[in-house]
């Protein structure tokens, strides 16, 4: 559960290196891990994509290269992001708090959120707020960093908590916004926790899918 507030000035912060740290940060396996999102939902041939937390377009613009003819809106609350996400071709944008959404009940196909679940106030409200803007039988797509539950887990975490600041600090001038990078992936629910959240918020057919080892998971539900 996170301050919306420090959330909003730490991405306003960084917004203009965030792209370029993120693939240095993951040493371009972020790009590998969107594609696998783009192949999952496509398998749904949906006809339109609220992308929340949208950020710089990441995922967006990895749909929006994949499947052209599928509506696809990106949402954020921080308009610095939203900016970038703009210049990089970005078609359709709102600026929007993922906890309370400006959108009809069961207006979308899809929901996504990468990255982004784990940097709200509240998870079980949130994804209650997804579910209520999804069709009946509309899917959701979280992809999240975890953290794994093998040989991985200590050099993750020393990468995590020692490097990955360091280099992210020098990068962008933000040491702060990354320290609490690490502190989020510890406190965030993952692997059967994420399934059980799901769960109770009422989602059916929760799978989740490692990547990597497990350093992030794909997760999939249908309202
Ligand atoms: C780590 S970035 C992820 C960006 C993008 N999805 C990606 O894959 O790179 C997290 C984004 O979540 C946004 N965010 C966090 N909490 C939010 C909320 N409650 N409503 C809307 N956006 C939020 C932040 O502004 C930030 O742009």
């Amino acid at each position: 559960m996170q301050n919306p507030e420090f959330v909003k000035a730490a991405f306003s912060a960084i917004a203009k290196r965030y792209v370029a740290t993120n693939h240095v940060l993951s040493m371009g396996i972020d790009l590998l891990w969107r594609q696998r999102a783009v192949q999952r939902i496509s398998e749904w041939k949906p006809k339109n994509i609220l992308d929340l937390a949208t950020g710089t377009g990441d995922l967006a613009l990895a749909f929006q290269r994949a499947i052209p003819e599928v509506d696809i809106l990106g949402s954020d609350f921080c308009p610095e992001m939203l900016e970038i996400a703009q210049q990089r071709g970005l078609r359709k944008m709102i600026c929007a708090d993922a906890m309370d959404l400006p959108f009809e009940d069961e207006s979308f196909d899809v929901v996504t959120v990468a990255f982004g679940l784990r940097n709200m106030a509240d998870y079980a409200g949130a994804l209650n707020e997804m579910k209520r803007v999804l069709k009946p039988n509309g899917h959701l797509l979280v992809l999240d960093f975890s953290l794994p539950d093998n040989l991985l887990r200590a050099p993750y975490r020393f990468y995590l908590h020692k490097i990955l600041p360091t280099i992210a600090g020098i990068m962008t001038g933000h040491k702060a916004a990354y320290d609490y990078l690490a502190d989020s992936i510890e406190s965030f629910p993952c692997g059967d926790d994420m399934i059980k959240l799901m769960d109770q918020c009422g989602y059916r057919f929760i799978d989740a899918e490692p990547l990597n080892g497990g350093i992030a998971t794909i997760y999939t539900a249908t309202k």
